[in-house]
């Protein structure tokens, strides 16, 4: 394996990246209104996020899908992790329901999103709104993953569940795309059987051995899974850190089952550049772009740290000095 890790600054609408190059582009966009991207200790300009309001939003992540899709090979693959807000009247809209329909019949311009806006206290629909929006730019959705999380932050709530899940969406160009579903077939317990079992066949159809439906690898991967946030602890001498970094966890299934083996693997929203890390340490080559030049001295570090690399391989970290040279280095065994 000889993957690579490629580190650009650059906005995730105009990639420097040529037509149909990329295998698979695995991302997630800043979610709207929630934070303040930084590079160098000031407002990162020209973030996504920072829109005025949801449908400003909703359109720029579309602007940003439309560059993927020019830089996706036909048969590749996109994974958007994407999150929900509720409506808290930030853009300005009406307080109550009732005056949100009056207040909506009222001002809507016509061929406008009626859902443009939503009641106080109404989840905005982002991620269904995005999904809806990939269907009219000639995408296929071919799944929606919920990728639960045991370790979410704790919610003051007394009138709803708790959320402690995000969503994945799954893109393709074509209805024939590329897959490695075996690399991440999941243990095959569930589907024991005695040996010659047969299961009822309904009248009129072949009669079909269990075989015939069993793979010996495992099942296909659900669609929930179940992985946990892990904290990036980042080097003093960078003096940055990134709080919404991938757990390596939730990024090696997509890789492995989504990407060809020297395969080109994309984050446009690359952040602290985990997509990338995973990639490269599973032999593709990984491209990882983001806005701030922070977080591009960051994903910098990561991709060519050895200890990071254990961690996207989920081995042990490599001990710092080979055994028995440290005495070589003026160090105590
Ligand atoms: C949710 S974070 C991505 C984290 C990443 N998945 C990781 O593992 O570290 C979103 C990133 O998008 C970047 N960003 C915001 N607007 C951007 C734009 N227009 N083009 C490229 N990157 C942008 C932010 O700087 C931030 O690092």
């Amino acid at each position: 394996m000889n993957g690579r890790a490629i580190v650009i600054r650059g906005d995730a609408r105009a990639l420097p990246l040529p037509d149909a190059s990329v295998d698979l582009i695995c991302t997630s966009p800043p979610y709207w209104a929630l934070r303040d991207y930084r590079d160098g200790g000031e407002s990162l300009k020209g973030q996504i996020g920072a829109e005025a309001s949801p449908q400003e939003y909703l359109e720029s992540l579309w602007e940003c899908t439309r560059e993927w899709m020019r830089v996706l090979k036909p048969e590749g693959s996109i994974f958007v992790v994407l999150g929900d807000k509720y409506s808290d009247r930030a853009d300005g809209g009406p307080a109550s329901a009732q005056s949100w329909r009056e207040d909506r019949a009222g001002c809507m311009p016509p061929g406008r999103s009626s859902t443009a806006m939503a009641p106080r206290k109404s989840r905005l629909m982002l991620p269904e709104r995005y999904r809806i929006g990939c269907l009219d730019l000639g995408l296929l959705v071919r799944a929606v993953i919920i990728w639960s999380k045991p370790s979410a932050m704790p919610e003051r709530v007394t009138d709803r569940v708790r959320n402690v899940h995000e969503d994945i969406v799954h893109l393709t160009k074509l209805p024939r795309y590329y897959a490695a579903i075996d690399e991440i077939r999941t243990p095959a317990s569930g589907y024991a059987r005695k040996p010659g079992a047969r299961r009822a066949t309904p009248p009129g159809q072949r009669r079909r051995a269990m075989a015939d439906t069993v793979n010996p690898l495992g099942a296909p991967p659900s669609s929930v899974w179940e992985i946990a946030s892990q904290p990036l602890k980042v080097p003093d001498h960078l003096n940055d850190d990134h709080y919404a970094a991938f757990p390596p966890a939730l990024v090696r299934p997509i890789v492995l089952g989504w990407s060809p083996d020297d395969g080109v693997v994309l984050d446009p929203f690359g952040g602290s550049g985990t997509t990338a890390l995973v990639a490269a340490a599973f032999g593709r080559r990984g491209v990882t772009t983001d806005l701030s030049a922070g977080y591009c001295r960051l994903a910098q570090w990561r991709t060519t740290d050895p200890g990071e690399r254990a961690r996207a391989l989920d081995v042990p970290r490599p001990p710092s000095l080979v055994d028995g040279q440290a005495a070589l280095f003026g160090e105590s065994a």
